[in-house]
């Protein structure tokens, strides 16, 4: 870390008294959240995205993400405390700039780079002298010093001496209630120390706690090992839920059991597969960068390998169940699937492993629908573009009654698990919902 230099004295002052001009560029799951968040506590936002429906709807007070209410939005535009904007020009008039824009992996699995390297060319251009830049896009060890920073000081001016870089990682979990933005500590590490104290004054104003760390490389790091944690953990007990299942011992009765313990254990969960923008993606971003030190990141692959596997081991489970109580064959076999959302009560359905399981399905001869409340129609995605414009079907007893088998992918709580339970023959169920919701009827329930 440089040293000395002390922190922009009038911007300073603008942070601490929040008349300092907010900028986010990218308003997604991440950068909207943190928008509302810095104008809700006093500060002038303007959100930047280049997406003009976002900044239509946004600037009409209406939101386009489930867990993030229009009546949350439409007061901070009506105060003119937040506004959206495609100009990116503008981002000139902002004294601090957040971005918080994609970090997706390329179709050879790895760092696409292209949105956080766009974006600092967009900020390089109206870079002006007092100017703080911070990163939060979730990424490799270096991508602040190495790739943002050299694009920033293109045009002559020095990070540290004309404007200040650091690196804050986003720890988001839409849609979960206990922890939104503000109740999130945040780590920050800044490129000199100058740009750590501003970052740290600014975050300061709006979240719970500030974390402050040596250098941007080791900000970074900590992201990633945060999410390959999970990701690590998560394939532990998927591997688990497979050595169980073979015994007859219920994985779930497992962990709830094992989670008494007061120290020593923390409860992960099995499912269908990974999904979400973060933890299929992130640690191959470290994988990507260790390879430069010639390293192998063991862990994160066989991680991988095993949370990959999952929706063939659930869709075997489910082929083995139809066989087993319905005594028929996964080819031409109607199969209801409850939830395509990665994960419960958010409208996400980036990587889910339901898209994935849809695609294998059909392969394999059997007819789905899918009924998922916050996911009326299924989105383009790259890798299973051929599912673009399903719509969710509604979830009725007749149509519970039809299916040979109801697959349940995402337990969102909005599902009437009773209903289920009463009307469905056969239920496949990879998050023991069904008992989780107590739902007692005529189905059978194999857990997945
Ligand atoms: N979604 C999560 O739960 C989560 C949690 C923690 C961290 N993250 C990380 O945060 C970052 C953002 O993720 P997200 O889920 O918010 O993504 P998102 O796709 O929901 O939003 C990104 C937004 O950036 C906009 N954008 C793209 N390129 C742009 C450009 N050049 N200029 C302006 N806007 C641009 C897009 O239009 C989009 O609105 C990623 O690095 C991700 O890994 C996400």
């Amino acid at each position: 870390m440089s040293r000395g230099r002390a922190v922009d004295p009038s911007l300073a002052a603008r942070i601490a008294d929040k008349s300092a001009k907010v900028g986010i560029i990218g308003l997604g799951y991440v950068g909207l959240p943190l928008a509302c968040l810095f104008a809700e506590r006093g500060f002038p936002v303007t959100g930047f995205d280049i997406d003009p429906k976002k900044i239509a709807q946004l600037n009409a007070g209406r939101s386009y993400i489930r867990h993030i209410p229009a009546a949350r939005i439409r007061p901070l535009v009506k105060s003119g405390k937040l506004e959206a904007s495609g100009k990116l020009a503008d981002l000139r008039k902002m004294d601090a700039v957040v971005i918080c824009v994609p970090t997706p992996l390329t179709k050879y699995r790895e760092p696409d780079m292209r949105f956080i390297v766009a974006t600092a060319e967009e900020v390089a251009r109206t870079l002006r002298k007092g100017q703080l830049v911070v990163l939060e896009s979730s990424t490799y060890p270096g991508t602040t010093t190495e790739v943002v920073k050299p694009i920033l000081e293109k045009n002559g001016l020095k990070s540290g001496r004309d404007f200040h870089l650091a690196y804050s990682p986003e720890r988001e979990d839409p849609g979960n209630e206990k922890f939104g933005t503000a109740a999130i500590p945040k780590v920050i590490g800044g490129d000199g120390r100058a740009a750590l104290n501003l970052a740290k004054a600014l975050y300061d104003g709006v979240v719970v706690r500030t974390v402050p760390v040596s250098s941007p490389e080791t900000a970074e790091a900590i992201k990633l090992t945060e999410n390959i944690f999970r990701a690590v953990n998560i394939a532990m007990v998927n591997e688990m839920k497979v050595i169980f299942d073979a015994m007859g011992i219920d994985v779930w009765e497992v962990i709830e059991a094992a989670k008494t313990k007061p120290f020593g254990f923390m409860p992960f969960y099995p499912g269908p597969g990974l999904g979400g923008h973060c933890i299929p993606i992130d640690p191959f971003y470290l994988t990507w960068k260790a390879r430069e030190f010639g390293i192998n990141t063991r862990f994160i692959e066989l991680a991988g390998e095993i949370n990959t596997l999952m929706p063939r081991y659930v869709m075997g489970r489910l082929a083995e169940a139809l066989s087993t109580h319905a005594g028929r064959a996964l080819k031409g076999a109607k199969i209801l699937m409850l939830g395509l959302a990665y994960k419960k009560n958010v409208d996400d359905m980036r990587e889910s492993p339901a898209l994935t399981l849809i695609g294998m399905l059909e392969e394999a001869g059997a007819r789905v629908d899918y009924h998922d409340p916050f996911i009326p129609r299924i989105k383009p995605s790259r890798e299973h573009g051929h599912l673009t414009d399903r719509r969710s079907v509604a979830l009725t007893p007749a149509r519970l009654a039809a299916a040979d088998a109801v697959l349940i992918v995402t337990d969102h709580d909005a599902i009437d698990y009773a209903l289920v339970a009463k009307k469905a023959k056969l239920v496949v169920d990879t998050r023991n919902a069904m008992t989780r919701a107590k739902a007692k009827g005529r189905a059978k329930v194999v857990k997945a």
